[in-house]
Parts: C-alpha cells; sequence; structure tokens
C-alpha cells in the first residue's frame, strides 16, 4: 500500500497531525469536491427530478459500501445517520416488558446509555453492567439483549471474541462506533444480530450518515419506528404501503444528496486502497504509538488489536491544548486522566513523531 498517496488524499494533513478520526475521520479531498460540486449544480439547476435521482443513485452505492465493509448482503442494512440512530432503531424497535433485562458492559458511550434510559423510563427494562472483558460469563437466564461496544471508546478495548457464541442463544448489539473502517468487522462471524456504526469515522465521511445492520433473521422482530416515503416497498400504496422488510426499512427519512455522494467518494478512496492494508496499517502503526507512549514513561491504558490509544496525563485538557498549538489533534475523555489518539492508515511515523515531541 502506497500510504503516501493515500495521505495526500486528506487535505488536513498539510498542517496537522491529526489523529482524532475516533471523534471524526479526516475528510477526503473527493468528498468534499463531489458535495460542492452537488450543491454548485443545485444552484444553477435547481432541485427538481434528476437532483433526487442522483441522490437515490447514490443512496444505492453508499449501501453497497457500507455493505462491503460490514461483510453482509446490502438489502440487510439500512441507511442511518450516526451510529446512536441505528442503536435507537434497534431499542425503539425490539418490544419489551416490564423487568427485561438488558446487559450492558461498563463504560459505554453515552449514545448507547441515552437511549437505553428512555426504555427503561418507558417500559421498565433492568439494565445491568459488567465489565466488557467478562460480558459473556455475566449473560444470564434473564438477559434478553447484550448491548456493549465492538471497541470500547475509551481505550480500544476490543469485545471477547466469546460473544459470538453468546449471539447464537440470545441478541446481540454492538456498538460499532470504533469498530467499522477501524477493525475487521464480519458481522456473521460476530454473531450479532444488530450492528450499528457511524459514516463520519472511520469511514471518512460526513457528520449525518451511519449505517445499521440486521441480521436477516432479526428483521422481522424489529419494528421500523420511522417509516416515511424513502423507506417504503412500495411508496405508490397509499396507507397500504409497507416499509422494506429487510434492513432497509430502517433508513433515515431524508438525507441530502450531497452528503451521501461525500460519503461514498470517502469509502471509495479507502476502497482504492483496499480495506485489508487500510486495517492493517492503522492497527500497527497505533500499536507503534502505543509502545513508544511507554517507552517514554508513559501510562497506556490495556488496548486491543485496534485504532485507539489512550494514556494518563496529569492535565489532560491542558495537555490538549499544548498538543493543538503545536498542530496535533487528539482528545481527552471526560472524567479520566487519558489522552486518546485515534491512528488511521492515512497516519505516518511524522504524526508521531510531532505527538511524542509536542507532549515532551
Ligand atoms: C463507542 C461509541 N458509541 C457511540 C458513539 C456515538 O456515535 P455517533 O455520533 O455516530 O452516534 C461514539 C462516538 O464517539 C462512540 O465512540
Amino acid at each position: 500500500m502506497d500510504h503516501e498517496l493515500l495521505r495526500a488524499e486528506f487535505p488536513v494533513f498539510q498542517e496537522t497531525a491529526y489523529l482524532n478520526a475516533g471523534t471524526c475521520g479526516p475528510l477526503p479531498r473527493a468528498a468534499g469536491a463531489a458535495a460542492v460540486g452537488l450543491l454548485h449544480g443545485a444552484e444553477h439547476q435547481g432541485r427538481a427530478m434528476p437532483h433526487f435521482e442522483t441522490m437515490l443513485a447514490a443512496q444505492e452505492e453508499r449501501r453497497a459500501r457500507y455493505a462491503e465493509v460490514l461483510h453482509a448482503r446490502t438489502e440487510d442494512v439500512a441507511l442511518t445517520t450516526a451510529t446512536t440512530d441505528g442503536i435507537v432503531h434497534v431499542l425503539q424497535g425490539l418490544s419489551w416488558r416490564a423487568g427485561d433485562e438488558i446487559l450492558i458492559a461498563e463504560q459505554e458511550h453515552p449514545g448507547l446509555l441515552g437511549p437505553l434510559g428512555v426504555l427503561v423510563r418507558q417500559h421498565g427494562v433492568v439494565v445491568r453492567s459488567a465489565p466488557l472483558e467478562d460480558i459473556v460469563e455475566a449473560v444470564d437466564a434473564n438477559t434478553k439483549l447484550v448491548a456493549c461496544s465492538h471497541v470500547r471508546w475509551t481505550d480500544g478495548a476490543l469485545a471477547p471474541a466469546g460473544l459470538a457464541e453468546v449471539g447464537r442463544q440470545i441478541p446481540v448489539l454492538l456498538d460499532g462506533a470504533q469498530g467499522l473502517g477501524a477493525v475487521p468487522v464480519d458481522v456473521e462471524a460476530l454473531g450479532c444480530a444488530f450492528y450499528a456504526a457511524p459514516g463520519q469515522k472511520w469511514l471518512c465521511g460526513p457528520i449525518g450518515t451511519g449505517t445499521l445492520w440486521i441480521h436477516p433473521e432479526w428483521q422481522s422482530r424489529v419494528e421500523p419506528r420511522a417509516v416515511g416515503y424513502l423507506n417504503l416497498d412500495t411508496p405508490s400504496a397509499g396507507l397500504q404501503s409497507r416499509p422494506w422488510p429487510d434492513g432497509r426499512g430502517h433508513d433515515a427519512i431524508a438525507t441530502s444528496a450531497e452528503v451521501t455522494v461525500a460519503a461514498v467518494r470517502a469509502m471509495d478512496v479507502l476502497a482504492d486502497v483496499g480495506w485489508d492494508a487500510v486495517l492493517e496499517r492503522a492497527a500497527t502503526l497505533a500499536g507503534t504509538l502505543a509502545d513508544r507512549l511507554a517507552e517514554s514513561g508513559r501510562t497506556v491504558a490495556p488496548r486491543g488489536r485496534t485504532t485507539l490509544v489512550s494514556w494518563s496525563e496529569a492535565d489532560p485538557k491542558a495537555a490538549v491544548a499544548r498538543l493543538n498549538e503545536a498542530g496535533v489533534v487528539v482528545r481527552d475523555l471526560p472524567g479520566t486522566d487519558l489522552l486518546r489518539a485515534s491512528v488511521g492508515a492515512w497516519n505516518d511515523e511524522g504524526d508521531l513523531d510531532r505527538l511524542l515531541g509536542a507532549l515532551g
């Protein structure tokens, strides 16, 4: 893989050692150009049928790109607006009774906890948590759903492989916010019923994009709660019209053409290099950063072979500001003493040198 060619696709690296894809990936030039081109067209030609035809065609391209990286069938993939959107579709679409137990891992993101809180208030479900490392052993006879991160956002730990076996007995909802485009994802092999992921992080698309995969066996048990006209099987059937019976029934009610084409072009940039190469380089470089931080005397949080590296700093907010001044973009994790760097295939050793140099 020619990583210099890949890196050159992202203008942000002209100035910055950008290590923040766990928040939002770097945006490739081709994505911005596609969006701007479409907007200019809309300014001059208006937004009539051809604009919508472009949008609809791009939506199907977008679905196909997500399916490729998920290793899934396209029709099982919904086009959402964010990881959290997919999580909401699953949690609101399943049926619940008071006392049903949902098992989660500790340190889950608010994007999962917020929608779970709604279920607690709406239906009286019970949410129990266990360390991600022990989540398989924590499943018991009352557990109706396991909902946890594929990759933990605080430190890059991976969900245990044994979760695939759990998935044969009860449904597993994986929060793939730090998974898709960062680590290998094969939804069938993961054994999950649902995989929710963002478009704006490791797939380098615009904010407002994401995807949800629903296992074919679970599609009839997740009621689409946000049915509009773009996710209908036969939109002309009036009151008889029904949402698609598969993943497509959970498509977001509206997405703009410019956001969609930008998401497709961003994934093209990565797919052209090859997903395997992208994942391999990112994980290797992240491992190098973890080793170098440890060698410099820092305490690196235990992690898996992922793209997130977190370490302790005495004053994390001040460290983020200092790094920013030096053109290095990382983030702190509120409520902890951790700083988190997100390392992608687009980064290079020079970015790591700048980070370590600025840390002092
Ligand atoms: C583990 C995890 N889950 C959920 C989210 C929320 O993602 P989104 O903005 O795509 O809903 C994030 C974002 O940082 C995350 O790291």
